[in-house]
């Protein structure tokens, strides 16, 4: 246990919102709606993440046009349907939550129209309902891929106006935050990368022109969504291939979102190639680093964080203001109860859930002494599930 209030557990500002920690729930995609609609899954799943107490629930990759989904099983919104759908899980998630709610939103780009990864994540036959792909050229991710239709700008001007229009929704049913998706190769990170990227217009070539259209793109939404309320992007520090995005036009991208008023960078890698790197916990949190320290903009780091000491240093140390985790939350989807005990920081527990607090039943913890002891760093308050710091 550490002696002072760890760094983890500090609230952190984003415009008028307060994130009670820096622990956020990473976008993950269920591949569980129906024609976009978020189902009974999305409710119990959310459901039960937006109870953990953590600084933001990212609510997965949600298309802005079903053409935008990566597969048949992908969140949308947009059409009433999938808002409607989306807003009762919203809704549910806020009244029995303790977490602020933001959404990904994104357009999968040449990477749509495939597989769910437990069914291979391979590009969907006709049969199996394949559908026209969109990308910066017409080369395909890989050589068994669809060919995607290279983009004109009125097809371009199409695509911002559906992530503007995925933005109303989202202010209408009431979501905390957006994060747009930039990563993985799916669209915006196609016209980032000169793998995917390869034209010769004002929209190709180097990186002042790839990120024009990701730039356009973002400053709509930003004119969309309240000032109010925060708004980041998620992508690529490396492309983890030599041809790929380089963390230097990362940093260059980073500015240029600054300006535009983007409130954090979520910094991940790798997606527009099959080349992988050799992961380690906090296998990318250097990319983060070097955008937090060139930019002064909150920054958060992804990639097997899972223990609550790393976390707790890569944040401590002013590698990130934030951390992601992934599947570290459908491991343990209450993490952050289990980094509060670590690290002494201060759980947030719903009442129905408040007696599982250590600090009251603390003898089924007999490896922890400090918890039997008056000078651990944490004290129960007026209701025995909210904790107080003592000094
Ligand atoms: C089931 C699953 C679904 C994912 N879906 C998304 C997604 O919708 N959007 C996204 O940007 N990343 C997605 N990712 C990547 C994670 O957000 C995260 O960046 C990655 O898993 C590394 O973090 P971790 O080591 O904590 O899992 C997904 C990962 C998993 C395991």
């Amino acid at each position: 246990m550490l002696d002072q209030k760890p760094a983890l557990f500090e609230e952190i500002q984003l415009r008028n919102l307060t994130l009670p920690n820096r622990i956020i729930i990473a976008p993950m995609c269920q591949y569980s709606a129906i024609d976009g609609q978020a189902t009974d899954w999305h409710l119990i799943h959310l459901g039960n993440l937006a109870q953990s107490g953590s600084g933001m629930l990212i609510i997965e990759a949600t298309a802005v046009e079903a053409r935008g989904r990566i597969t048949h099983g992908c969140l949308g919104l947009y059409n009433d349907e999938t808002e409607n759908a989306l807003s009762k899980v919203l809704n549910a998630c806020k009244k029995y939550g303790n977490t602020p709610i933001g959404i990904q939103l994104g357009h999968a780009g040449r990477k749509a129209s495939a597989n769910p990864p437990h069914n291979g994540g391979t590009p969907l036959t006709e049969k199996q309902g394949s559908w026209e792909t969109i990308a910066p050229s017409n080369i395909p991710f890989s050589n068994d891929w669809h060919r995607p239709k290279e983009m004109d700008l009125g097809l371009m001007k199409k695509v911002i106006k559906a992530h503007v229009q995925a933005v109303m929704r989202c202010e209408r049913i009431g979501f905390d935050a957006i994060e747009l998706h930039g990563a993985h190769g799916y669209l915006v990170s196609s016209f980032l990368s000169p793998i995917a990227n390869r034209r010769t217009d004002e929209y190709g070539g180097k990186i002042e022109n790839r990120m024009r259209f990701p730039l356009e793109l973002f400053a709509a939404m930003r004119d969309e969504w309240p000032s109010s309320k925060p708004m980041g992007v998620r992508f690529n520090g490396t492309d983890w291939d030599d041809k790929g995005l380089i963390i230097e036009e990362a940093v260059e991208f980073a500015h240029s979102l600054k300006k535009l008023g983007c409130d954090f960078f979520d910094i991940s890698g790798g997606g527009n190639s099959l080349s992988r790197p050799e992961v380690k916990p906090g296998y990318q949190a250097q990319f983060a680093a070097a955008i937090k320290k060139a930019t002064g903009i909150p920054t958060m780091a992804v990639g097997m964080i899972r223990d609550p000491q790393i976390a707790e240093r890569l944040v401590s140390d002013g590698t990130c203001d934030m951390i992601a985790i992934a599947r570290g939350f459908l491991f343990e989807p209450r993490w952050p109860w289990k980094a509060a005990y670590e690290l002494s920081g201060k759980g947030n527990y719903p009442e129905q859930y408040a007696r599982a607090n250590p600090l009251l039943w603390p003898q089924a913890f007999p490896n922890t002494p400090e918890l039997n002891n008056s000078n651990h760093s944490w004290e129960i308050g007026a209701a025995p599930h909210i904790m107080v710091p003592k000094n």
